[in-house]
């Protein structure tokens, strides 16, 4: 299969639908975008949108009543050979793994990791985090104990824990917020993994942790060119640290681009309004109001026809964007935008009460 740019992962189309009691939830509905190794792909919007489960998608632990439904996820899987001279490329459907088989295991931890907003969703209480870490190493590595151990100290001082050799018998209850974040990062990087995933790792600390942690994270791709899936809904952050962005919203991709093309020129009305969201730095005493978008994110059970954001759009064109669901336009330098400002409009239904889907 091909890789035309140096893309670690491709996703195609994909759609996780949760199938619960009181009808289909389309969390994600049609999301694609490519992460390119040794870079950042941040992913933002508001809460609700489909970014968690999007990344959980990724490794296939999306909770009942959810699965992917449909799509594929394109994991370009490079093992070194020999001396490392040379590298093999194994492209492997993630999409089409069974989530409880042992393919898609190997590759969670190993060579994809996630870390959370909360810590303790991947941390035991009751084990030490030396314990943990060794274990989470001889899941996936060849090393003895002791090796592993000693790994995990090493791991421990590369996220900036001071004294690595004391903490590793602490129990995460003696440790601050920001140092159990810390040590989830380190298990999450203690098998090398290619990726990482990074589900709003700095939501929950201080701005001083959280300056901290994201500097941890640049490291991480700057030192070893790790890609990293990041996902926020601070834009701010997004403008700190990515490489590319994807915008997402209600499931899909509103608008895709360079982080120069979506903070200077954005085209989607949605992220325009998303960035007029940042306060600005002395506003509040200046007694202005601060930005927010007008409306609510609409009821999942209740997706509105055709553009989903259409219902708070300051552009609404009547009679075409509620019929039409705007495909993905191609615009110049690489990026991509779905709205109908920008072509898509041939598409118009000739059933007045008919919604269109165009792909
Ligand atoms: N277990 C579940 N059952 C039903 N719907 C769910 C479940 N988990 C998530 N969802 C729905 O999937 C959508 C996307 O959720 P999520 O990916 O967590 O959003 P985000 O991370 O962008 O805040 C939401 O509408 C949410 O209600
Ligand atoms: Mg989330």
């Amino acid at each position: 299969m091909t890789n035309p740019k140096d893309f670690l992962i491709e996703v195609k189309d994909l759609k996780t639908h949760f199938f619960t009691d009181d009808g289909i939830v389309r969390a994600v509905d049609g999301v694609s975008f490519n992460i390119e190794r040794g870079k950042i792909l941040c992913v933002v919007g508001e809460s609700g949108c489909g970014k968690s489960i999007t990344a959980r998608s990724i490794l296939q632990i999306v909770d009942y009543p959810g699965r992917v439904v449909e799509g594929q996820i394109l994991f370009h899987k490079q093992s070194s050979q020999g001396n490392g001279a040379s590298q093999a490329t194994e492209t492997i459907d993630l999409a089409a793994l069974n989530p409880r088989g042992t393919e898609i295991r190997a590759i969670r931890g190993k060579d994809i990791a996630m870390i959370f907003q909360e810590p303790m969703t991947s941390l035991s209480p009751i084990h030490t985090i030396g314990d943990q870490i060794t274990e989470a190493i001889l899941l996936h590595m060849p090393l003895t104990k002791e090796e592993a151990r000693e790994r995990a100290i090493e791991m421990l001082r590369q996220v900036g824990i001071p004294k690595p050799v004391d903490r590793i018998d602490t129990y995460t209850f003696q440790l601050s917020g920001g140092m159990r974040q810390r040590t989830m990062i380190a298990m999450a990087l203690s098998c090398n993994p290619s990726m990482l995933i990074a589900d709003e790792p700095t939501t929950a600390l201080d701005v001083t942790t959280q300056a901290q942690i994201l500097d941890l994270m640049l490291g991480l791709k700057q030192e070893y060119g790790m890609s990293i899936m990041l996902i926020t809904h601070d834009l701010g952050v997004v403008a700190e640290m990515a490489d590319d962005v994807v915008v997402m919203y209600l499931g899909t991709v509103a608008e895709k681009g360079t982080v120069d093309q979506i903070f200077h020129d954005p085209k989607h009305p949605y992220t325009q309004a998303l960035l007029r969201s940042i306060p600005k730095l002395g506003l509040r005493a200046s007694g202005q109001r601060l930005n927010s978008i007008r409306g609510m994110v609409p009821d999942p059970y209740n997706r509105p026809g055709g553009c989903p954001y259409h219902t708070r759009c300051d552009a609404f064109m009547p009679g075409l964007c509620d019929r039409i669901m705007p495909p993905p336009i191609q615009l110049e330098d690489n990026r991509e935008v779905r709205c109908l400002l920008y072509g898509g409009t041939d598409a118009i239904p000739t059933d007045a009460s008919a919604t269109v889907k165009v792909k």
